[in-house]
């Protein structure tokens, strides 16, 4: 047999001596000097690393392989030389922060902590120009001479995704945390509860996934649209699934935080288990102007949108029901927070409900409010029993906070206001800035759920509100875009509408704002859609004729 060999020679120059406007980092350094000249990446160019940092050289073939087709060789011994070199060095007091110097003969990334290496790496892969290079025997890419420091301006820096109102794959979900590291997040808070779906596996209550992971239909259109698809929906993810994930979030330096949603957005687990709603009997209801698909009698999960009034009831049992799927969930996920939700939760049931009642007098509690904030304490307890902390939608704050609850503020800037007042941390994702579900134009140009947050709104946010007394402001730890995905039933929407809001939300959080620019930013999309084009990633492509209309 006669075996061909083709060597192809791919050069991808970059002239020498770039300016800094010419280099495309997102988000921008804090401090970056431009050199004259380049370094050369051959197919022989080694990594070297040490021990320490073997981890992030993988890490950077992981991300060199997926991104341009190429892998470069390793070297633990000796750990440095003329290649690329990662290693640890004492001395930086933010795990975040690196150096990254590229000249003619060598390319080092250091920092104090494998954390930095990361980000290094992930400035680095921006360096390369955006073409893809295959396993050519033979290539040449010139990354730009560079001298950077850098480090993040806030230390919380998120993307959540629902995956219940649209399941998405883990295939996805990996992307995703890929899209949240090559930007420089470090969370992922990942919405794993809902009305329309309850989407992790629990042991322990097998009908939570048997039953409450699919619907036996979804709304056409926008809510209360025009009608029900009928088609059986759902997914969830195994333990097993999820462990994979976490694992990849963590190779990643990504901390993925769940949300288990209480005492509200509970329909999939009370069709799981009635028993756990105030009314076990009493069937669920279609919305006014919305069909219901299937059985109309019973608990159903939810096929629509909204917010729906049969909510969990705080009995011992309901605790007892928490508290297992809680313990499952800590065995899953090491990350320190927790999310309970907390939101819009409607307290019609709770006051017909005779167990409610006598609840609230029993405890003394002011009303039904009062009985939110005691569910919520509850929970909180037992998870600080646990080692772990809750983070809450502001609606927290009613009736009370929980001693050591952090607020995700949502219903604009308020609740994280009271919250960092009140000496809590908190997480700044207000809905008119951080609402990624809105549309990117005011004449929307596919079915979202309303509201407009331009590129520009998104790039502009501040997460530390001006309104707060100066000795407060280190409560915000800082702020995440929000994507709840009624009308993303699939990978590329999702990407649409992350895209490039969420490269905007990346300087915020990140560059300081001394080296910020919207003229720079805005100048830099057509290099960013490069990035987006070499990631596969869809994206909104129009921003800069919706922003020029606005005289932006
Ligand atoms: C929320 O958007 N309901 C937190
Ligand atoms: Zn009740």
């Amino acid at each position: 047999m006669k075996m061909t060999f083709s060597l192809i020679a791919i050069c991808l120059f970059l002239l020498p001596g770039l300016a800094q406007s010419q280099i495309t980092i997102i988000p921008t350094p804090v401090k970056m000097e431009v050199a004259s000249g380049s370094f050369t990446i051959t197919p022989q160019t080694y990594i070297y690393a040490s021990d320490a940092t073997r981890h992030e050289a993988d890490m950077l073939n992981a991300y060199l392989g997926q991104i341009y087709g190429f892998t470069l060789p390793v070297q633990t011994n000796p750990s440095s030389g003329n290649g690329i070199n990662l290693s640890l060095r004492e001395g930086e007091k933010n795990p975040e922060a690196y150096h990254l110097t590229i000249n003619k003969s060598k390319v080092d990334i250091y920092a104090s902590d494998n954390r930095g290496v990361f980000m290094g790496i992930q400035t680095l892969l921006q360096l390369i120009p955006p073409q893809k290079v295959g396993m050519a025997a033979v290539f040449q890419i010139m990354v730009p001479a560079v001298t950077i420091y850098d480090y993040p301006q806030f230390g919380y820096r998120g993307m959540h995704l629902d995956v219940c109102r649209h399941f998405f794959s883990v295939a996805f979900v990996k992307k995703y945390i890929d899209y949240i590291a090559m930007q420089k997040f470090n969370t992922f808070h990942w919405h794993l509860t809902e009305d329309q779906g309850w989407r992790i596996e629990i042991k322990k209550y097998p009908k939570l996934t048997e039953i409450g992971a699919w619907r036996n239909g979804t709304t056409i259109g926008r809510y209360p649209g025009t009608g029900n698809d009928g088609i059986h929906y759902g997914g969830y993810y195994t333990q097993e699934e999820i462990r994979d994930v976490v694992r990849y979030a963590s190779d990643r330096h990504i901390t993925i935080i769940p949300e288990i949603e209480l005492p509200g957005h509970a329909s999939a687990a009370i069709a799981a288990y009635p028993e756990l709603s105030c009314f076990p009997d009493e069937s669920t209801k279609a919305p006014a102007r919305t069909t219901m698909a299937g059985p109309t009698t019973g608990k159903q999960v939810q096929q629509t949108w909204g917010v729906f009034p049969d909510v969990f009831c705080p009995k011992e049992t309901t605790f007892k029901f928490l508290e297992d799927v809680l313990d499952e969930v800590l065995e899953l996920f090491p990350s320190k927070f927790i999310h309970i939700g907390g939101d819009e939760c409607p307290k019609d049931n709770w006051k017909r409900c005779a167990h409610c009642q006598q609840l609230i007098k029993e405890k003394g509690l002011k009303d039904e409010h009062g009985l939110q904030s005691y569910f919520i304490h509850t929970i909180e307890k037992y998870l600080n029993g646990k080692g772990r902390n809750i983070i809450g939608w502001d609606e927290i704050l009613e009736g009370g906070l929980a001693p050591n609850a952090t607020v995700m503020s949502w219903r604009g800037e308020e609740g994280g206001i009271e919250a960092a007042s009140q000496n809590h941390t908190v997480i700044m994702t207000p809905g008119q800035y951080m609402y990624f579900d809105h549309t990117q134009t005011k004449q929307e140009d596919s079915v979202t759920i309303g509201g407009y947050t331009s590129l520009n709104k998104v790039y502009t946010y501040q997460p530390v509100p001006q309104k707060l007394d100066s000795s407060k402001r280190k409560y915000v730890l800082g702020a995440q875009a929000n994507v709840w995905t009624e009308y993303m039933g699939y990978p590329s929407k999702v990407e649409y509408m992350i895209f490039p809001r969420m490269s905007a939300l990346s300087e915020v959080l990140w560059t300081p704002e001394n080296r910020k620019s919207w003229d720079r930013f805005k100048s830099s999309l057509p290099d960013i859609y490069k990035r987006y084009n070499l990631w596969g990633a869809n994206y909104f492509k129009h921003s800069e004729e919706v922003m020029k209309a606005e005289g932006k």
